[in-house]
């Protein structure tokens, strides 16, 4: 008798790298996923229709604008010319649901505008995407500082504004936090009296958004330093503005070129905004020079082993960290990575340790010994960024690298197979079935 077809459970995304390739030509940089996405919440400090332009088509910018249709907003994203338009109604709604905030943590940035909008917001407390915990603190003092009165309750932190809305205030942020930045910015635009900042993030992201709320008609002041000075005004207006690029995207392809010791033309890349990083890609032997329309990088033919230390902007960016310690495990030399923004970004390592890296993990440093090539092997994603560098790894590991958890890389990447590829890398999707008895063990 012949044995039935083992029953297959739904198919598991994977990318397949086959490593080898050199890789040559030009890849784009659409707008910044972690100014977007704030952006997108600033928009609700107006009624009308923000438009925004370089709008990248990913999975976060989805769940932004659900969560904004949830509230209230209209919300159409037209992929092929890259523009969001959202419009904004007198009356929005003021609760973010668990559903989407714990699918992306960048939720938490409709805090700020719906406090200083409704004078209240009920926004669900986030899970995250596993970096490391991730806390709220900061966010929190501000708001209270500005006369919110803040809680947790079943699971949501719940603002009340007093009844005048919120005021003015002098805060100081005990860390450089990004996020706590930008809420407390937007909450400051349409507080009564004059709110100052001290000690915030530099990132080029909360620039971007300082000129979207400068044009939307708030008063700020100190843009690009670490002390913003915001005088409230009565109301914003919507209006249209197009995204930073992406520094993080920028970056992988930059170091994409380094890891294969190629050529890669990052059209639409801003080369200030990477001032680190191309000094330690230089550092490890590649060429990094600026043309009109962005930058070239040609790859080492063997990177030399650089120490890396990620710090907040102007520093090293931790979102691109893991690609640090691909370029370091295939470096002549050893290096140390210390990872000063959050804890568990090692995860990443042991992934690499799969591909043949050989390295040590020492609380937030990685002792990195470098080899002249990885080896091919499955292995999981467990953020956005350790996804594509996973990716990047496996494009000079010898033979097949499968990488699974693909979800995460959709979150901040458009196709990073199709941009791949247009460099002339050996890299797939494909949907691989999984038949059941080999996970007999596991799910019995
Ligand atoms: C943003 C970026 C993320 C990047 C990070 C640091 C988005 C959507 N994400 O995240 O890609 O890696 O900046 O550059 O823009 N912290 C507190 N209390 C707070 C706030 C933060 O302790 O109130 C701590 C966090 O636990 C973390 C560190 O500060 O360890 C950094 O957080 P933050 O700068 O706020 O990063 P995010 O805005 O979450």
């Amino acid at each position: 008798m012949t044995p039935a077809a083992a029953p297959t459970l739904p198919g598991v995304e994977r990318i397949i790298v086959t490593g080898g390739t050199v890789l040559d030509g030009t890849a784009d940089v659409p707008g910044a996923k972690n100014s977007v996405l704030k952006l997108m919440a600033a928009s609700l400090l107006a009624e009308g229709r923000t438009v925004l332009e370089g709008v990248p088509t990913i999975v976060d910018v989805r769940i932004m604008a659900e969560l904004l249709r949830r509230l209230g907003a209209e919300v159409e994203h037209d992929a092929a010319s890259r523009t969001c338009v959202v419009d904004v109604p007198a009356e929005v709604g003021h609760r973010a649901d668990y559903e989407l905030v714990r699918a992306m943590r960048a939720s938490i940035s409709v805090l700020g505008p719906l406090t200083a909008r409704l004078g209240r917001a009920d926004v669900a407390v986030p899970g995250g995407d596993a970096i490391g915990s991730r806390g709220l603190d900061l966010h929190v003092e501000g708001l209270r500082a500005m006369g919110a009165e803040v809680h947790v309750d079943h699971g949501y932190l719940v603002t009340q504004a007093p009844p005048g809305g919120l005021h003015g205030a002098d805060v100081h942020l005990a860390f450089p936090s990004v996020g706590a930045t930008e809420n407390l910015l937007m909450a400051a635009t349409l507080a009564d009296g004059r709110t100052t900042l001290q000690g915030v993030a530099r990132e080029p992201e909360i620039d971007d958004l300082v000129d979207l709320l400068v044009a939307m008609g708030a008063q700020v002041g100190g843009r690009g330093t670490s002390r913003l000075v915001v005088d409230g005004v009565r109301r914003l207006g919507a209006v249209r503005h197009t995204v930073v690029p992406d520094r993080v995207v920028a970056g992988t392809w930059a170091y994409a070129a380094a890891v294969t010791g190629g050529r890669v033309h990052v059209r639409g890349g801003r080369l200030e905004h990477l001032g680190m990083v191309a000094d330690k890609l230089r550092a490890a032997g590649a060429e990094v020079d600026a043309v009109a329309d962005g930058f070239v990088v040609r790859g080492p033919r063997r990177p030399r082993a650089v120490d890396v230390a990620t710090l907040p902007y102007p520093g090293f960016p931790t979102d691109l960290q893991p690609f640090a310690l691909a370029l370091a495990a295939l470096a002549d030399g050893s290096g140390v990575l210390t990872e000063n923004l959050f804890e568990a970004r090692f995860r990443f390592a042991h992934e690499l340790e799969r591909l043949g890296a050989d390295l040590v993990v020492d609380g937030s440093h990685v002792l990195v010994r470098g080899r002249p090539s990885l080896s091919g092997a499955p292995v999981e994603a467990s953020d956005i960024r350790a996804g594509a560098a996973l990716v990047v790894a496996g494009l000079r590991a010898e033979g097949t690298t499968e990488v699974h958890g693909v979800a995460h890389v959709d979150r901040g990447y458009e196709d990073v197979v199709a941009s791949l590829r247009g460099l002339g890398a050996d890299v797939r999707r494909d949907v691989a079935a999984v038949p059941d008895e080999r996970l007999g063990g596991v799910l019995g």
